[in-house]
């Protein structure tokens, strides 16, 4: 996976405190906003209800340092509209936040992207024709269930699935659009738990707002395998409190850079024979193995355990070295991340369960030596 959040950290870092972002009232207006550079201009109401408001507020901020040395291209706005209603008037606002970009000539269009800061960055490149001022990683998308194909994904008793229920207007909605896209695509290997989202406005998706009481929007619910009434999702709405509920509740073990902690795969009951394995002689590492052949037999899935099987069976009878050598080759794919993510989370998985082996200290070693030499 290409996401790379840390190129914005280091985008913005460099940054001064000095805001980057026009106040804007109707005195002065008329300098700025139709005289041949385009702008986006985020209108904002002071009252404490306006939860949008303090969400789009810091992220606005940082748009307009990201593109601070773009002054002569584009310009960043922003309307208190509490000061002057005839804003209001104009443009026909709803709700607020309301953020319309505004082309050179004036005219206007509303802002319908995400409220996160890539998705901002990549309207206003794309509007401006600019050259990004920072790379862009390609947008990860949702995955979108209709009235047709909801009952077939989400009451599956074979998977685990988180659904946002929103409609295209809904401000907080937009706000967590890209958050949401992001969290599908670390799921996405993840075949039995699952992220997607359902338009509730939509007037056949409307049954299923009843059906599910939804009566707000953003609404997120959890459908275990096996309680397909749902369950509110009830903490802030943040990409690492999504990531740490899926894998609490799906039993995964995602990273927010779409890879594998370093928990995946591991079993404690295999870990306490594994742990023993490297350091023991030859005749207690073949009762250990048999030891492990007996307890793969008796777990849900053998399949799991087969990793640590193999290894113990190349410690013992494959090559010289075998355990350091594979750990060191693996750490290397890793730390390029160069193959497929399927391979890369394989990879990951064995290099965990290599780990749970461990290496040996040298007061081991030298044991070990000495007992061998004292079984010769
Ligand atoms: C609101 O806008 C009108 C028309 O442009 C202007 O006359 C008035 O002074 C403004 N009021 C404030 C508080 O900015
Ligand atoms: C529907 O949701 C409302 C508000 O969260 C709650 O008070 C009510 O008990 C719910 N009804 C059902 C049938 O779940
Ligand atoms: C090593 O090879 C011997 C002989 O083929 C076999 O009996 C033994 O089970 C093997 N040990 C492991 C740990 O695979």
């Amino acid at each position: 996976m290409k996401y790379s959040p840390s190129l914005f950290v280091a985008a913005l870092v460099a940054s001064v405190s000095a805001s980057n972002v026009l106040e804007l009232d109707t005195s002065n207006w008329d300098n700025f906003v139709g005289r041949g550079k385009p702008g986006l201009v985020q209108f904002t109401v002071q009252t404490s209800l306006c939860e949008g408001c303090k969400f789009i507020a810091p992220i606005f901020e940082k748009l307009a340092d990201v593109f601070s040395n773009k002054k002569e291209d584009v310009f960043f706005g922003l309307v208190d509209t509490d000061d002057n209603m005839s804003f209001e008037e104009e443009y026909g606002f709803k709700s607020y936040p309301a953020l319309l970009w505004f082309r050179g000539d004036g005219t206007a269009e509303p802002y319908e992207g995400g409220g996160d800061l890539e998705s901002f960055v990549r309207f206003v490149t794309q509007k401006s024709d600019l050259e990004p001022p920072i790379k862009l990683p390609t947008p990860p998308q949702s995955r979108v269930l209709d009235y047709k194909d909801f009952d077939e994904v989400v009451m599956d008793p074979e998977n685990d699935v988180l659904v946002s229920f929103t409609t295209p207007w809904c401000n907080h909605c937009k706000a967590i659009k890209g958050i949401w896209g992001k969290v599908t695509s670390i799921f996405e290997p993840e075949s039995n738990c699952v992220v997607v989202n359902v338009d509730v406005e939509g007037r056949k998706n409307e049954n299923l707002a009843r059906r599910f009481n939804i009566t707000a929007v953003p609404t997120i619910k959890f459908f275990s395998k096996d309680n397909k009434e749902g369950e509110r999702f009830e903490l802030e709405l943040t990409e690492s409190n999504f990531i740490d509920y899926l894998n609490e509740k799906c039993g995964t073990h995602r990273t927010s850079d779409g890879g594998l902690l370093d928990t995946a795969g591991r079993l404690a009951d295999f870990d306490q024979l594994a742990s023993k394995f490297l350091t023991a002689s030859s005749g207690d590492q073949e009762s250990i193995y048999q030891e492990a052949l007996t307890l793969s037999s008796t777990i849900d899935d053998p399949s799991k355990s087969m990793q640590y099987l193999r290894i113990m069976e190349n410690i013992a009878n494959g090559t010289e070295g075998y355990h350091e050598k594979e750990s060191k080759r693996l750490e290397g794919i890793l730390s390029k991340r160069e193959v497929a993510r399927a391979k890369l989370d394989e990879i990951k998985i064995k290099s965990n369960i290599l780990r749970a082996f461990g290496a040996p200290t040298e007061e081991e070693e030298d044991n070990n030596i000495q007992r061998d030499t004292a079984e010769l």
